[in-house]
């Protein structure tokens, strides 16, 4: 008891200071290369906007509960994915949860670093006239000649390791806090300008009609599974980064509210950006289902095409970079939160760790387009396999638990005190309406595309 309370004490000064620091921090932290690089993506490949109903259906049954009862685990019990399950279940297993977050904190950020440090190359890339062609076939050679050069692959990772590591070294006030402030309203102005230029081109109304029309007969059992994968993934939920976030929330934090905006404004943000992407795909006859080269390949080409397109190139590549770091730092303060406590280590020490051991692991995917290409795990290489096993796999397995310790083990009472804050805020129906799903709808839904989905049932 006595050890906990000084872990605790040493937490205190670890938090946010004032709700809108909080609401930045944690939509941040959801905004990210899942809503620019996988959700125009997913949504290209699999159909459109039946994919995009879909994703919707799951964002609120599974995504809204899983993040509200993150953040209520972590600020009851103020501490890390791991520390958490040890404070609120004391001798029990269920840290096991936690655990397995940690771990899909680093497979997620090996894949994650590489993307990253595509994208700050081709912020420098766009700079020059490279990439201006409105050839396909020149576009795809360039983004072949940067992810197969090894040294250029590793280089960009590391780089993006220093620029995210160095914000997580500042801390969560000055580090996490001050840096989502400033970045985010950035992002969306720029992402605003961008979707202008798109819908104003001749054409434009194609790729709408691609977004928002709904054709349900390409639906599959395996459309259900990534919808509900890239849930967890843009919504940052699954793995306990919303607890280690919901550690550092004030006490007076409004929780379902908090949510509820940053899985609105984190789905509006999505949509903006198959608005910046898919009228422009349409309007120049573009191939919308090219997968994740969409963004590096299509995108490029699609550009060149478009007046002025060098300088909305610079931009748009600047703005998914910006997008990226504030989901990267939360990704980092998993770790270097999990580390701190478990290890009784300062800033300097946990963040140096985290850094050094995820460019080690990092590697792995970063060279997976050159040097470890031949290597195969269950068909897939290094990169395939951390990004498919933690947004399908590990995630809904964690937000799985998640639901069942929120909903049974940890029980009525003690959830709606923190939903209530005490009993201060009157959030009684949203409390019963949110409790009744966490505990009933999310992990009966979860289990059944899980299991169907990796065609287990
Ligand atoms: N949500 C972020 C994105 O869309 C990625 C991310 C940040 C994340 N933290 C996470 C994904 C925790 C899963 C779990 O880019």
């Amino acid at each position: 008891m006595a050890k906990e309370s000084k872990a605790e004490a040493s937490n205190t000064g670890k938090m946010f200071a004032t709700g809108l620091g909080i609401l930045m921090a944690t939509l941040g932290s959801a905004v990210g290369l899942g809503n620019i690089w996988k959700f125009p993506t997913l949504t290209g490949t699999n159909g459109g906007a039946a994919f995009i109903f879909i994703y919707i259906a799951c964002a609120l049954v599974i995504g809204l509960p899983v993040m509200a009862a993150e953040q209520m685990l972590g600020r009851s019990s103020r501490g890390d994915a791991v520390t958490a399950f040890r404070r609120l279940a004391p001798g029990k297993l269920w840290w096991l949860i936690g655990a397995g977050g940690v771990l899909a904190a680093f497979m997620i950020m090996a894949f994650y670093t590489e993307v990253a440090g595509w994208v700050l190359a081709y912020v420098f890339k766009s700079m020059g006239q490279g990439l201006m062609t409105t050839d396909p076939a020149v576009t795809s050679a360039a983004f072949g000649a940067l992810i197969t050069d090894p040294v250029r692959s590793l280089g960009f990772q590391w780089i993006d390791l220093l620029i995210t590591g160095a914000i997580i070294l500042m801390g969560v006030t000055k580090g996490i806090e001050a840096a989502t402030k400033r970045l985010l309203p950035l992002l969306f102005v720029l992402l605003l300008l961008v979707s202008v230029r798109s819908l104003t081109l001749a054409g434009a109304a194609e790729g709408l009609a691609f977004l928002f029309t709904p054709d349900f007969s390409a639906v599959t059992v395996n459309t259900v599974l990534e919808a509900m994968g890239l849930a967890f993934f843009k919504l940052s939920i699954g793995m306990g980064c919303m607890i280690t976030y919901g550690a550092y929330y004030r006490n007076d934090q409004n929780i379902p509210a908090t949510a509820s905006k940053v899985v609105l404004s984190d789905l509006a943000i999505s949509l903006l950006a198959g608005i910046a992407i898919f009228p422009a795909v349409f309007a120049f006859g573009f191939e919308p289902a090219a997968g994740p080269s969409l963004l590096f390949i299509t995108i490029p080409a699609v550009f060149s095409s478009m007046p002025l397109g060098n300088v909305f190139m610079v931009i748009f590549f600047a703005l998914t970079f910006i997008a990226s770091i504030g989901a990267q730092i939360s990704l980092l303060e998993v770790i270097t939160a999990f580390l701190e406590n478990t290890f009784k280590l300062n800033r300097k020490q946990g963040t140096a760790i985290t850094l050094v051991s995820l460019a080690l692991v990092g590697s792995l995917a970063a060279l997976s387009n050159s040097v470890l290409a031949e290597v195969t795990l269950f068909g897939l290489t290094f990169f395939d396999l951390f990004d498919f096993a933690s947004s399908n796999i590990l995630l809904p397995v964690g937000g799985f638990f998640i639901t069942l310790f929120a909903g049974w083990f940890w029980g009525k009472s003690k959830y709606f005190a923190q939903i209530s804050n005490e009993g201060s805020l009157k959030n009684e129906k949203a409390g019963k309406f949110l409790f009744t799903i966490t505990r009933f709808v999310s992990p009966v839904l979860v289990l059944i595309v899980l299991l169907r989905g990796l065609k287990i049932i």
